[in-house]
Formats: C-alpha cells, sequence, structure tokens
C-alpha cells in the first residue's frame, strides 16, 4: 500500500513539471501585451529562429518588466509561445 501511495506522489510531482500552456497563455496576456502585439511573433522578419532563442527572448523582455517569475512560469510562456505562434 506504501508503494502504491509513493508512486501516486511520483506521478504528481512528475507532472507539474510539464509546462502548462494556459498558464503560459494567462501570464502572457496579463504581461505581455503592452509593448507589442503577437504580430512580432509572426511577421516575415521576426528575430527569433530556434527554441533557445526564444527562450533568450521571453527571458529577456520578463527581465526588462522586473517580473520575478518562477522557471516554470518562464517555461510556460515558452511553451504558449512556441505552440501559438513559432512551431519549433
Ligand atoms: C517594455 C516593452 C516590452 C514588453 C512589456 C515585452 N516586450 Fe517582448 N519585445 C520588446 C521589444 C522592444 C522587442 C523587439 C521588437 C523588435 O525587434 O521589433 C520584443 C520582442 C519580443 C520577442 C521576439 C519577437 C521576434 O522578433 O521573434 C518575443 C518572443 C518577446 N518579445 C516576448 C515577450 C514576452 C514573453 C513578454 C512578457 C514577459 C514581452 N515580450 C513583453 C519589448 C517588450
Amino acid at each position: 500500500m506504501k508503494l502504491i501511495a509513493g508512486a501516486g506522489i511520483f506521478l504528481m510531482l512528475g507532472s507539474a513539471h510539464a509546462a502548462d500552456l494556459e498558464n503560459g497563455d494567462d501570464l502572457h496576456f496579463e504581461h505581455c501585451t503592452g509593448c507589442h502585439d503577437s504580430a512580432v511573433y509572426t511577421r516575415a522578419s521576426r528575430n527569433v529562429q530556434s527554441l533557445d532563442r526564444l527562450g533568450t527572448q521571453v527571458r529577456f523582455c520578463k527581465n526588462s518588466l522586473s517580473l520575478t517569475w518562477f522557471d516554470d512560469e518562464v517555461d510556460d510562456v515558452i511553451a504558449y509561445l512556441n505552440q501559438a505562434y513559432y512551431h519549433f
């Protein structure tokens, strides 16, 4: 019995690390639409050309806003932007 309960907790912790696209959407909507709209993500001359670069750019914009996000939250926004616009 103990073994099964332990496995359940392990699974819950595991899923907490998967990117939460809905949370990324919310965070993005709340904090990231003040300076640019989504057109910067889809324009032909967009700067971001890789998933790595997307992470760098999200952190750069986040830091310039002095937002204190957990890594998980940064990952959620990266995953959201990638799924909605970049498709790397
Ligand atoms: C203080 C203004 C400001 C805010 C708020 C802001 N950004 Fe930016 N962001 C910029 C500027 C300036 C650029 C560069 C635009 C350009 O190259 O024309 C940019 C570019 C980007 C790009 C790259 C677009 C491309 O060319 O591929 C991404 C991705 C991005 N921002 C994500 C975010 C995220 C995520 C947030 C919320 C944490 C955010 N931005 C909030 C100013 C801002």
